[in-house]
């Protein structure tokens, strides 16, 4: 029978059959429990016209099980149609990220993309909590971290393109933060739903918005720089003295201590040495450490890092760059520069989660961008990201066993408010999940259609989404 239903990321096994459950209250039907039968990434759901069950080999597998019901009874009214699901993901890592510096989310506009998330089965939400524009999560001992640094006085219109001079700003001011108490409340809200939150803070580069709020924290303070009111990538990153690292130390082990999750993220990115060039006290570190180049500094910062969260039993997540340096063994890297990337890691023993730009950067145009909001450039439409290639060719079989996940981004320095977000997001995020999940391939054409038996559920959930042509 054809599918009454359209479900994304689609199931290993769906099989649909007639009948149907009436029921106007189909969660109180649902009888769910743990079973030893099923492997822990496994769950099989089946509804007949008696009811609803859902057993699993974990609670992870629950909570997939649970999003994968809550697809079939939304807008399904009171008649259920009748099926048995059996499912489980290819990857361990089905991740979002959030870039909620460059423009703040709210708790409850954060909620709705977890929300969101839930529904596709995707299981990290990777919080980019730090960066040059703003920095958003409470540290005690360090409240200007977010008096000044979580706030910018303005912000660029448009590209930065051209000469400074000629560039318009928005004369706004723009801020916003986390208590502790608020982000302990977000973790609990996503776990409930299957979700991990995974926090990042970017170092030793992308660190402006802390020199503004401590510039004893840069190379320079005697120079007073403010928060960056500009996009691209900032010179001023972390100087190299004592203090800094004690700032670090307090500022990851209350980060540690906030996300209950087994990994922080550390950043790495686009890490300027023009800052550690310039500066006597940098290069009399560099002796002392026994280091030939000042390219070589950022190796310090990360393994300090890396320890400091060892002692809180957290792994180091970061972006691939880091690969330049000597690595903890258990570092996982988040490979977003070229795909050849996943190749080193992998070669050199790292998981490595897949977040390539070309295919997983949701800040880019998804359709002809004389049609479409400001974006950062580039095109990667949502069915690129369903058909993409995402692991490069001639990968050994242990290789592949280290790609532990796919992640799509959503940097925000052109999207202002949550509906643009959304509108960035989806349905890229629906193709991502399907992707992440390892559902039975299609052509692009059925997935479409799929698609868009499954945008309505959006609307349900009050989701913005960019229409299908
Ligand atoms: C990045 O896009 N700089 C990770």
């Amino acid at each position: 029978m054809p599918d009454p239903i359209a479900l994304v990321p689609l199931p290993r096994s769906v099989i649909w059959s007639e009948g149907v459950w009436e029921t106007s209250a189909p969660w109180d039907g649902l009888s769910v429990g743990l079973t030893e039968d099923l492997p822990r990434t496994e769950y099989a759901l089946s509804i007949s016209p008696q009811g609803a069950s859902l057993t699993a080999g974990s609670e992870a597998a629950l909570a997939d099980g649970r999003n994968t019901f809550a697809q079939i009874v939304t807008g399904a009214g009171g008649a259920i149609p009748c099926v048995t699901i059996s499912d489980y993901p290819q990857y361990a890592w089905r991740g979002m990220h959030l870039d909620v510096s460059r423009h703040f989310r709210t708790v409850s506009e954060v909620e709705t993309l977890i929300d969101a998330m839930a529904l596709h089965r995707l299981n990290v939400l990777h919080l980019h909590l730090t960066d040059d524009q703003g920095w958003r999560v409470e540290i005690k001992g360090y409240p200007k971290l977010t008096e000044v640094g979580g706030r910018r006085g303005q912000t660029l219109v448009g590209h930065m393109s051209g000469d400074a001079e000629t560039w318009e700003f928005d004369g706004t001011p723009h801020g916003g933060f986390y208590t502790q108490e608020e982000l302990r409340g977000l973790v609990e809200y996503a776990r409930r739903r299957g979700i991990m939150i995974v926090p990042e803070i970017d170092l030793p580069g992308h660190m402006q918005a802390a020199v503004a709020a401590y510039p004893n924290l840069g190379n320079f303070p005697e120079q007073q720089v403010g928060v960056r009111e500009v996009w691209g990538i900032s010179d001023h990153v972390l100087g190299v003295s004592d203090e800094v690292f004690d700032f670090l130390r307090d500022v990851l082990t209350q980060v540690a201590a906030i996300f209950p999750a087994p990994y922080v993220h550390i950043g790495g990115d686009e890490c300027p040495h023009v800052e550690w060039e310039r500066s006597a006290e940098a290069r009399t570190r560099m002796n002392e450490w026994g280091l030939t180049r000042v390219s070589e500094i950022q190796g310090r910062f990360t393994r300090f890092a890396a320890d400091v969260l060892a002692g809180a039993d957290k792994r180091i997540i970061a972006w691939d760059e880091v690969l330049e340096s000597h690595l903890p063994d258990d570092t996982v890297i988040m490979n977003w520069r070229h795909a050849n990337g996943l190749k080193t890691a992998t070669a050199r023993g790292f998981q490595t989660i897949i977040a390539t730009h070309e295919h997983t950067y949701f800040d880019q145009y998804q359709a002809d961008p004389k049609q479409e909001p400001l974006a950062i450039g580039g095109l990667t439409t949502v069915e690129d990201v369903y058909t993409a290639t995402l692991t490069p060719p001639k990968l050994t079989d242990e290789q592949t066993s280290l790609l532990i996940g796919v992640q799509g981004q959503l940097w925000s320095e052109y999207t202002p408010t949550a509906a643009q977000v959304e509108y960035m997001a989806f349905p890229r995020m629906c193709a991502l999940a399907e992707r992440a999940w390892g559902s039975p391939a299609q052509s692009w054409e059925e997935f479409e259609e799929r698609l868009r038996g499954h945008l309505p559920r959006l609307d349900a959930f009050g989701i913005r989404y960019r229409p299908l042509d």
